[in-house]
């Protein structure tokens, strides 16, 4: 698979960060990573990390004010001369606050999307698998990604593999407030590192609790009626991270657009690799919720593991 080339560092990029502030009380509060995502769990468990994300941009809904980001002349310029090309089209805007965590988030790349095949309409195992086997590349949705980070907290660097999963990382760390990285997270690894404050292990609160404002600088934590958390914004993580479909040019587009992936495309695709490696594995389509073809196409197609990763919160 063709790697994503180092990201770019920009600076100083929003004029007035007290507009940030401003944005981030209007749009309080915030709720646990994943939060909404285990139907039957107990909504009283507290097992989720102190890690609270929001959208902002997200399926065409745009909340006031986030334009200064989804709009932001810096990012689509950067990610213009990222990838060489004169399209790009913002889509996506939303919100991390991480505050607590003795260990990293997990090393990831973000989830890829093609045209015709999405989250909507296509297991993420599969669209992940599509990803790392290189088959699909020219139905592949050239995302750029921006992060943006309000403030220098007690830790949280950015490791990121911009050399590939199979070398060191780098770090952002230290100087972060106001910078951005612009790349492409969705074939680059990046691990955000453990948050401070440290000395008391990493808190946990239920799916239900919230985050935000509670006079004057200071943000808390509410938990079913109970305060676990309180510190001054300045001490909490935020980044904003902006997500753009990128094209080279607009005939790129509309061909690219107009030639959608159907299932049986990817089916056949996947069958005539595995014919070729003399595999007997095939994509059956009446089985894409069967552990076990997942677990046969992650031996054929693995996914990389990036070296040097930190432990994550979420391994426990
Ligand atoms: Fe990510």
């Amino acid at each position: 698979m063709r790697l994503a080339a180092p990201p770019t560092l920009l600076h100083d990029v929003i004029d007035d960060v007290a507009d940030v502030v401003r944005l981030l009380e209007a749009h309080a509060p915030y709720t646990p990573l994943g939060g909404w995502y285990n139907p039957g769990a107990d909504p009283h468990a507290r097992t989720r990390p102190m890690w609270f994300q929001n959208d902002w941009v997200h399926d065409g809904e745009i909340a006031t004010g986030s334009e200064l980001f989804l709009r932001h002349p810096g990012y689509i310029e950067a990610a213009q001369q990222y990838y060489g090309a004169t399209v790009v089209e913002p889509h996506s805007v939303y919100v991390n606050h991480m505050m607590a965590l003795d260990a990293g988030g997990p090393a990831h790349t973000d989830n890829p999307r093609f045209h015709g095949r999405d989250r909507t309409n296509t297991p993420m195992w599969l669209l992940r698998t599509m990803l790392w086997s290189g088959l699909f590349e020219q139905f592949e949705i050239a995302q750029a990604t921006a992060i943006w980070w309000l403030n220098d907290v007690d830790g949280g660097g950015l490791l990121y593999w911009a050399d590939g999963p199979d070398q060191p990382p780098t770090e952002h760390v230290g100087a972060m407030a106001n910078t951005a990285l612009v790349g492409d997270n969705h074939k680059m690894f990046h691990q955000v590192g453990p948050v401070g404050p440290a000395g008391d292990g990493t808190p946990l609160v239920s799916p239900s609790a919230q985050l935000g404002p509670a006079g004057g600088d200071e943000w808390a934590v509410l938990d079913h009626g109970d305060e676990v958390f309180r510190a001054p914004l300045d001490a909490i993580r935020v980044s904003v991270l902006w997500k753009a479909d990128v094209y080279r040019n607009e005939s790129e587009r509309d061909a690219r657009q107009a030639s959608p992936l159907s299932m049986a495309d990817v089916a056949s695709a996947f069958d005539a690799d595995l014919r070729a490696r003399g595999s007997r594995l095939r994509l059956d389509l009446d089985q894409l919720e069967s552990p076990e073809l997942r677990a046969a196409f992650a031996l054929v197609y693995p996914e990389p593991r990036p070296v040097g990763a930190l432990p994550s919160v979420y391994d426990r």
